[in-house]
């Protein structure tokens, strides 16, 4: 069983209510209460920004609980004071933007830049071009090649240029390659369809929409310096070698316990800033395989807190890297569970907003480094 954790307001009014001869309030104090005064953005160094994804649709839909952006107000306000960026889980994908061929549903996706607005964030766009989560008007439409490639250009163009100023970064290009390093010429129905080139201009599109934002290559597994990665480095070369706006790479950062920290992160990150690149880790959890029970144990929190932490240190030592995003919080609205089952914990908050000894790792490196 998990101790229980006290927040820093639970434990003012703890303090404010007890009697002056009973126990000092400092006695019953954990030692970190003090320093929950300083959010995770107040504690990042100047310019470096600390991001969450922003939970609904997806998953969520299929769940008992109402869609955690709009209906929880715990919720919203920890995505407030945390961070100091917001990324759409869900909210900016094609099957939520694109209920038609000729509709766009912006509702949900313009609600989140509003909030980044309201609390000076940082908005990351996901995503422009993806093989999945695509609606089946899309996928099964049996379009000619020019009818798609009208489709996805009449898409970036619009959307980026909806939020043109609005949206500082976008994905504009998201997990094209295999983890063996192929392209995803079976499933990624815009390069089986249009070829590779079609990568190209997505990015020449989005950049004219929003010469202001900066357009990146993101995926999962591309953490570590290995096949996936190496395809990566090479078709950025080339696209900068015929002048495509390519701005960023970002390694999304899905860990697990079970498969061991990515030890050259670092050293990736470098090779592609040495491109003249920005990079960021933009959907950083650390699940775990749960014991019986449910809960992670001692042992799983602390090495999952040392994995959240080298992972921020990699990027923090990298000066391109701009920006470190987890992918949601509390446990409860992760992915992880959906997708695996028996796996979790991934998230640095408990379900009663509570904080684990990950986000104290990351607070903690985030200061070190300030
Ligand atoms: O579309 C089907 C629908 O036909 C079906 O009836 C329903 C039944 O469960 O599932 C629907 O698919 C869901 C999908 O969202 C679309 O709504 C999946 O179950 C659900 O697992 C999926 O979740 C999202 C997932 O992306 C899809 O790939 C998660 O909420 C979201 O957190 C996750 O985020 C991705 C990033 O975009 C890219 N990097 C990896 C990351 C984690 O998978």
């Amino acid at each position: 069983m998990r101790q229980i954790r006290l927040s820093a307001a639970v434990l003012t009014a703890l303090a404010l209510t007890l009697p002056a001869t009973g126990v000092a309030s400092a006695d019953i104090r954990p030692e970190t209460a003090h320093r929950q005064d300083t959010t995770l953005r107040d504690a990042a160094p100047s310019g470096f920004v600390i991001g969450s994804a922003v939970a609904g649709g997806g998953h969520h839909q299929d769940e008992d609980y109402p869609d955690p952006f709009t209906g929880d107000q715990t919720y919203r306000q920890l995505l407030a004071e945390q961070f100091s960026s917001v990324s759409a889980e869900n909210q900016m994908k094609w099957d939520h933007l694109r209920p038609g061929p000729d509709e766009y549903a912006f509702e949900d996706a313009d609600a989140i830049v509003e909030f980044a607005q309201a609390n000076g964030q940082d908005v990351r766009g996901h995503t422009l071009l993806w093989h999945s989560q695509n609606p089946d008007w899309l996928e099964n439409g049996n379009y000619s090649p020019e009818e798609l490639r009208a489709i996805l250009q009449d898409h970036v163009e619009t959307v980026v240029g909806r939020y043109a100023g609005q949206i500082q970064q976008w994905d504009v290009a998201n997990e094209i390659f295999d983890d063996g390093g192929n392209l995803r010429t079976g499933d990624n129905i815009w390069i089986r369809e249009l070829g590779v080139e079609i990568v190209g201009d997505a990015f020449r599109w989005a950049h004219a929409a929003d010469p202001s934002a900066e357009l990146y290559f993101n995926d999962y597994n591309v953490e570590d310096v290995n096949a996936k990665s190496n395809a990566y480095y090479e078709l950025t070369r080339e696209l900068l070698a015929e002048g495509v706006p390519v701005h960023g790479f970002s390694a999304q950062t899905h860990l697990a316990l079970q498969y061991g920290f990515p030890s050259s992160l670092q050293q990736n990150l470098e090779r592609f800033e040495a491109l003249g690149l920005a990079t960021a880790l933009t959907e950083v959890d650390v699940r775990m395989q749960l014991p019986d029970g449910g809960e992670p144990t001692e042992q799983q929190l602390e090495e999952q807190a040392d994995y959240y932490a080298r992972a921020l240190e990699a990027c923090l030592n990298v000066s391109s890297c701009e920006s470190f995003t987890v992918w949601g919080f509390p446990d409860r609205y992760s992915w992880v569970p959906n997708t695996f089952p028996g796996e979790g914990g991934a998230t640095i908050y408990w379900d009663d907003y509570t904080t684990k000894p990950a986000y104290d790792a990351l607070r903690e490196t985030l200061l070190a480094a300030s």
